[in-house]
C-alpha cells in the first residue's frame, strides 16, 4: 500500500508533508506535490501534517479521489524530488479558508 496526494494540495502545496518524510518519496511541479508508490514505505507520518488534509492512506480514498493513485504514480515517475519543505504557493492560505481549513 501507499498513501496518495489528492486535489486539496493544488494551488497549496504547503510541503508540510515533506518535512517528516523519511524516505525521498515526495515530487514537485508547479501546482502540488505527488508520491512515488515505489518509494513510500507508508508510515503514514505525512497524513497528520497536511493542513488541508490532502493526502490519505490508499485504502481510506474517497470514492471520488481514487483517478489519484494513477496521477501520483505516474507524475511521480517524472518529476524532481523534493527533499525539504518550500515556501507555500501564493494564495495557498486563502485556499486553505476556501476548502474549509
Ligand atoms: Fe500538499 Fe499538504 Fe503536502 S498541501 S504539499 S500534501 S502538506
Amino acid at each position: 500500500m501507499t498513501t496518495v496526494v489528492t486535489e486539496n494540495c493544488q494551488k497549496c502545496r504547503f510541503t508540510d508533508c515533506v518535512a517528516v518524510c523519511p524516505v525521498e518519496c515526495f515530487h514537485y511541479d508547479d501546482e502540488m506535490l505527488y508520491i512515488d508508490p515505489e518509494v513510500c514505505i507508508d508510515c503514514a507520518a505525512c497524513i497528520e501534517e497536511c493542513p488541508v488534509k490532502a493526502i490519505f492512506e490508499e485504502d481510506d480514498l474517497p470514492e471520488d479521489q481514487h483517478q489519484w493513485i494513477e496521477i501520483n504514480e505516474t507524475k511521480a515517475s517524472d518529476l524532481p524530488v523534493l527533499l525539504a519543505p518550500m515556501d507555500p504557493l501564493p494564495g495557498a492560505e486563502e485556499r486553505k479558508d476556501e476548502l474549509g481549513f
